[in-house]
């Protein structure tokens, strides 16, 4: 097979921390405006004179009303001063978050031995792949990511080179492809074959929370990994020290699936645990307890979706599936800043190397480093196709009453099966724009995502589930029968031969795969294929799941298909 990388390939890494839009207000005094100037003519990059005088024309006297914020040069005594009322950002590249440095080291970073948080997850340390390069670009501040400073990145990592893009930033809500500067600047990376990865959002466990769901970028959910750090406390008289309660928390049970440095000795309870710990306060003259040193224990179920976890469906583009993929998300080891402590609270006087922390922050970098990975044994590759890669040799994850595929889409990322994935769902600009068109966006629209005309075709709208996806998504009415088609086209990036579709199908839907058998006589040869599906009628708040495996013996090419209908938002 493909022998492995012989260079080395940098990655596109921005540094954040909240998911946060700076910009997200509706008031006219405070709106930001970007002077987004759509694609760069080939050849004539950069144009730092044109944009000077831009900036001479309209930005200084705009860039007082983007944000709350400015720039000045102050003195130390004047910054003290100013930092009384304001929170002041230092206009420094460091990571005084830490968030940046956990999500580039996860992605990339060669190995370390003995790494670990006091002892916890003891180990080897290493990013995902140890010979990528870093290109780090900062555009989250104190006060959020603005989308001025996203756009920025986005325009540098494209003319640096950058192989993949990662970004661990989102959205609060669902925003659309024209208003979404992290979609604007996918798409010209995609124009330029670079693919980025992004987080789905923590809003779960509520559906229709996941952000980041252009078909062109890929939504990494947060799930557990085995080995799961808990807690204890220990009530009694044996123990030593009294620790003040100020040390205990209680939780509404959703939040109890990773661990949370705190400042002080601190451990989160379940309601029913935080019940008994009251009971015997409440009944012991003398009530103590002591808070043990956390410790990690195996678990089985892992990988289950994060609590946290951003849910779908997708309420920009329907029939569009996300998350794409699920990937390690909780409790994970990976490299912090000297300049922020453990806890992230100032005044907490602990500083690490190592800090373990939960998000889909955490995951995307996974995802991104497994690009990677997949690209360096196939650098000529689009973003589609890689994003397939991933996607079709995905592990299955085991639905239940607290996951399904809106929450972890193809399933748990497989880096090893993606690199040869057998074939791949392949897609570009066109087939994007197209499906814009056929979702009823204008040219006008388009336009601003794209940075150029593109001209909708006059005939009769078709709709997204004609894009060549790696999954396939349909939203249906509750208590209606339906039946639909999805057209599908596999490019055989594999061996010559031929594949057989199996389908397996949730028991309310009748999945038909036409026609059943590809047969491939060279590499690069394309096969199309049509995907029926049709069913009973669906209640509300549910989904019906099928899987179409293109199959030649030796890959297993797995679709996952949802059907869905509404779900009521509950943000409980
Ligand atoms: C205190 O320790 C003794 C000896 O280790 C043990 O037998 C006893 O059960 C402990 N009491 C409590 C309340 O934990
Ligand atoms: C503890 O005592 C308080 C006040 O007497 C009471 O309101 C509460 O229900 C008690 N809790 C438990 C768990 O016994
Ligand atoms: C395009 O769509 C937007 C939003 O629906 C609308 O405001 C605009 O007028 C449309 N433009 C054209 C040229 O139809
Ligand atoms: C894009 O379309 C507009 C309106 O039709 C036209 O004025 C403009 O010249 C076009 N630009 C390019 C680069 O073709
Ligand atoms: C599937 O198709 C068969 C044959 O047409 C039909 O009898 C059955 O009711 C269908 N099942 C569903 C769930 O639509
Ligand atoms: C969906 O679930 C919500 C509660 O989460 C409920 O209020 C609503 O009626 C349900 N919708 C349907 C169509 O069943």
């Amino acid at each position: 097979m493909a022998s492995p990388p012989s260079y080395l390939i940098p990655l596109a890494l921005f540094i954040s921390f909240i998911l946060l839009f700076a910009s997200a207000s509706s008031n006219e005094e405070r709106k930001v405006y970007i002077v987004y100037m759509g694609a760069q003519p080939s050849s004539q990059y950069p144009t730092p004179e044109h944009h000077l005088n831009l900036l001479k024309e309209i930005l200084v006297n705009n860039y007082q009303k983007s944000f709350s914020g400015f720039a000045a040069k102050l003195s130390t005594d004047e910054a003290a001063k100013l930092s009384g009322d304001y929170t002041l950002d230092e206009p420094s590249p460091r990571d005084f978050e830490g968030h940046g440095s956990h999500t580039s080291s996860t992605a990339a970073g060669r190995s370390v031995s003995h790494a670990s948080l006091y002892d916890l997850a003891q180990g080897t340390a290493r990013g995902a792949v140890p010979s990528a390069r870093l290109a780090m670009y900062k555009v989250c501040w104190t006060f959020g990511c603005t989308e001025v400073d996203i756009l920025a990145a986005f325009d540098d990592a494209i003319s640096d080179g950058v192989d993949i893009i990662s970004a661990s930033i989102g959205s609060l809500f669902q925003m659309d492809y024209f208003v979404d500067s992290l979609a604007i600047g996918s798409f010209h990376a995609m124009m330029n074959g670079i693919l980025t990865s992004t987080a789905a959002g923590n809003m779960g466990p509520s559906h229709n929370t996941v952000t980041n769901v252009a078909p062109w970028l890929m939504s990494v959910a947060a799930s557990s990994i085995d080995r799961h750090i808990i807690g204890r406390v220990v009530t009694g008289d044996n123990v030593s020290t009294l620790v003040s309660f100020e040390g205990i928390l209680c939780s509404d049970d959703t939040a109890l699936d990773y661990s949370y440095s705190y400042p002080r000795p601190t451990i989160l309870l379940s309601t029913a645990d935080g019940l008994k710990l009251k009971h015997y306060i409440n009944n012991t003259e003398n009530p103590v307890a002591n808070i043990h040193k956390s410790e990690q224990v195996f678990d089985p179920r892992a990988p289950l979706v994060a609590s946290f976890s951003s849910r779908g469906p997708n309420l920009v583009t329907r029939d569009i599936l996300k998350p794409d993929i699920i990937a390690p998300g909780i409790d994970i080891l990976a490299a912090w800043s000297k300049a922020v402590p453990v806890s992230g609270i100032t005044g907490d006087p602990r500083f690490v190397e190592f800090n373990i922390i939960s998000g889909t922050s955490m995951a995307c970098p996974h995802v991104t480093g497994a690009a990677a990975y997949v690209k360096s044994f196939h650098p000529n590759w689009s973003p589609a196709a890689i994003m397939s890669a991933l996607m079709t040799t995905a592990k299955p994850m085991h639905p239940s009453d607290k996951q399904d595929q809106l929450s972890y889409g193809a399933g748990q990322l497989n880096p090893v099966k993606a690199v040869d994935p057998g074939l791949v769902y392949d897609a570009g600009e066109s087939d994007y724009v197209q499906m814009l068109c056929n979702t009823g966006y204008n040219e006008t629209l388009i336009k601003i995502i794209t940075g150029h005309n593109s001209s909708c075709p006059a005939k009769a709208k078709g709709n997204a589930r004609d894009l060549n996806y790696p999954t396939m998504g349909l939203y249906v009415k509750d208590g209606k029968t339906f039946a639909a088609k999805f057209l599908r086209t596999v490019t055989n990036v594999g061996s010559v031969g031929k594949y057989k579709a199996k389908v397996t199908a949730d028991s309310k839907l009748n999945v038909t795969v036409n026609p059943s058998e590809l047969e491939f006589s060279e590499l690069n040869e394309k096969r199309q294929f049509t995907v029926s599906v049709s069913g009973v009628p669906l209640p509300g708040n549910s989904t019906a799941p099928a899987t179409v495996i293109w199959s030649n013996g030796k890959h297993q090419v797995r679709s996952v298909m949802v059907v869905y209908t509404d779900f009521s938002t509950s943000y409980d």
